[in-house]
């Protein structure tokens, strides 16, 4: 018994001292997986994949060149299987991830953990840490009996995008979902901040995106269940020429997912209603103008999520359900405006959400730090 602890608590030992960010699996454009993670000294490394034509790719590639940080394409994960991914570091064998891909059949249901405003807050860092370690436990809890397919986040995934230690800290605690999750990630306006050019976002870009990804911050992923369209809303870093773009991608991918009978899933950081003062900012009233005729118009989105504001609400308007997810690290902002389309609303709550999808319904379940159900809501097609 006594030996045993001795191994566990060295193995343990041995990832913490290899690994500065330990390995996680984020989308790219059009479900392209890259398994990245960030070592503390620069080593060579080998990996084992289930596609061992591209396992071969990323070892040769990789054989000569000692790094500290490793993106590596490891391509589309097909439906209906388990992805097992391991690290060899040196002559040490990492085992890291298993994952289970979205199912084939589109009367199955996809589910998917929505998370945003990982950030910390600035006047007390710890609190809003702590929060996000709750919010981390009772997601970890809660993928102990349930299948859940990847993770979306809306953004402000850390305070000051610039500082990178602010990202280590997130992945820090993070790693208790990313070790099973693959995830996307909207753009926040904290993502940009402190980063050495304005309206560049360095780590972001370096943790969350590939080099085949817009730099406009867009990302399409497709599911035989759905769509999902992350999209950028930080106007004040896009010309108006990249913000048109933007809106003529999301008005042509709704097209193409309306002649497949297909609904699509909208994701930004910033949202279009809120009950706080959230609901009148300069962003929030370039959406109601501009992009919400465009949303309302495509006849095939049934749900818009984001984040920004750090109070949990559920608001609709014409059938559509706007939802803003509680902040899992951020400041909690009071809701002290009218917002008209506010179906439901929590105050001062950290929250997290289980979104399932399949071709008959959308089930949303939201729950807080102790898992319990803060509110479930259900859109049928
Ligand atoms: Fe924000």
């Amino acid at each position: 018994m006594k030996f045993l602890m001795i191994l566990l608590l060295s193995s343990l030992c041995f990832s913490q001292n290899i690994f500065k960010i330990e390995p996680y699996v984020i989308f790219s454009k059009n479900n392209i997986s890259y398994l990245a993670f960030e070592l503390n000294a620069p080593s060579l490394v080998r990996v084992k994949l289930s596609s061992k034509v591209r396992q071969s790719i990323i070892n040769l590639k990789n054989r000569f060149e000692e790094k500290k940080f490793y993106k590596l394409k490891v391509g589309k994960l097909k439906c209906d299987r388990i992805y097992d991914f391991e690290v060899k570091v040196e002559d040490s064998k990492y085992h890291k991830m298993e994952v289970i891909s979205h199912p084939c059949d589109e009367a199955q249901s996809l589910k998917f953990l929505f998370i945003t405003d990982t950030q910390s807050i600035k006047s007390n860092p710890r609190l809003g840490y702590s929060r996000h370690r709750n919010i981390a436990k009772a997601v970890m809890d809660k993928l102990e009996d349930q299948d859940v397919n990847f993770a979306v986040h809306a953004g402000d995934v850390v305070s000051k995008g610039g500082n990178s230690e602010h990202w280590l800290k997130f992945f820090d605690l993070a790693r208790m979902y990313l070790e099973k999750l693959p995830m996307i990630a909207a753009l926040g306006n904290h993502d940009y901040h402190g980063e050495l050019e304005e309206g560049n976002p360095q780590n972001f870009n370096k943790y969350l995106r590939a080099k085949p990804d817009s730099l406009l911050g867009n990302v399409y992923l497709s599911f035989p269940q759905v769509d999902l369209l992350v999209h950028n809303t930080n106007y004040e870093h896009l010309s108006e020429k990249e913000i048109q773009e933007q809106f003529k991608w999301i008005e042509r991918k709704c097209l193409k997912a309306k002649l497949v009978s297909k609904k699509v899933i909208l994701v930004s950081h910033h949202p279009a209603f809120s009950s706080t003062f959230g609901h009148i900012t300069k962003d929030t009233k370039y959406i109601r103008k501009k992009l919400l005729p465009i949303i309302e118009k495509s006849g095939n989105i049934p749900l818009v999520l984001s984040g920004h504001v750090h109070t949990y609400e559920r608001s609709e308007k014409d059938g559509i359900v706007y939802l803003n997810g509680g902040s899992s690290g951020g400041i909690m902002n009071p809701s002290r405006y009218k917002n008209k389309y506010s179906k439901f609303l929590v105050r001062f709550k950290p929250t997290y959400s289980l979104i399932e999808v399949n071709d008959k319904f959308i089930n949303i379940e939201t729950f807080d730090k102790k898992n319990e159900l803060v509110e479930e809501h259900k859109i049928n097609f």
